[in-house]
């Protein structure tokens, strides 16, 4: 794989990180083992991803440990009006969509990576 180092995120669907980046961790474990690895995931449909640090779910957490990540972020999500499935949509009619994406703390965060590379 032609990369020194690797950021694997997804957002979060019922407690877990959406299946491909489930997918992508399980089929490249070893590959991603052997470089600097960081995680995030994006889901909170509120804006407590902004106010605290949101600890990751315990799947994302057990990969984690095995592939000695760096670190992880949990990002404010995003739920348009639009968005197809029925919890979804349930979602949408309980009041409870919107855009929590803060874009400033996701580019502070990728800033803070670049300059941890520049070190090693
Ligand atoms: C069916 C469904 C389940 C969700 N479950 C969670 C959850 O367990 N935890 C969470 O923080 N956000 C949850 N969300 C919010 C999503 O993570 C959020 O919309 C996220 O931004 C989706 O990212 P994506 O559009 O890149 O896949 C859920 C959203 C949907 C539609």
């Amino acid at each position: 794989m032609g990369y020194d180092a690797v950021v694997v995120g997804g957002g979060l669907y019922a407690g877990r990180r959406h299946k491909d980046a489930r997918r992508f961790v399980r089929s490249h474990g070893k590959v991603l083992a052997e470089r600097p690895l960081w995680f995030f995931s994006s889901g909170p449909l509120d804006p407590s991803a902004s106010q605290r640090d949101i600890p990751p779910v315990p799947g994302v957490k057990r990969a984690m440990a095995r592939l000695d990540v760096r670190e992880h972020v949990t990002f404010g999500g995003c739920l348009r009006e639009g968005a197809k499935g029925w919890v979804a949509r349930m979602i949408l009619r309980n009041g409870k969509g919107g855009d929590f994406r803060d874009f400033e703390r996701n580019e502070a965060w990728a800033a803070k990576i670049g300059r941890e590379l520049a070190r090693m």
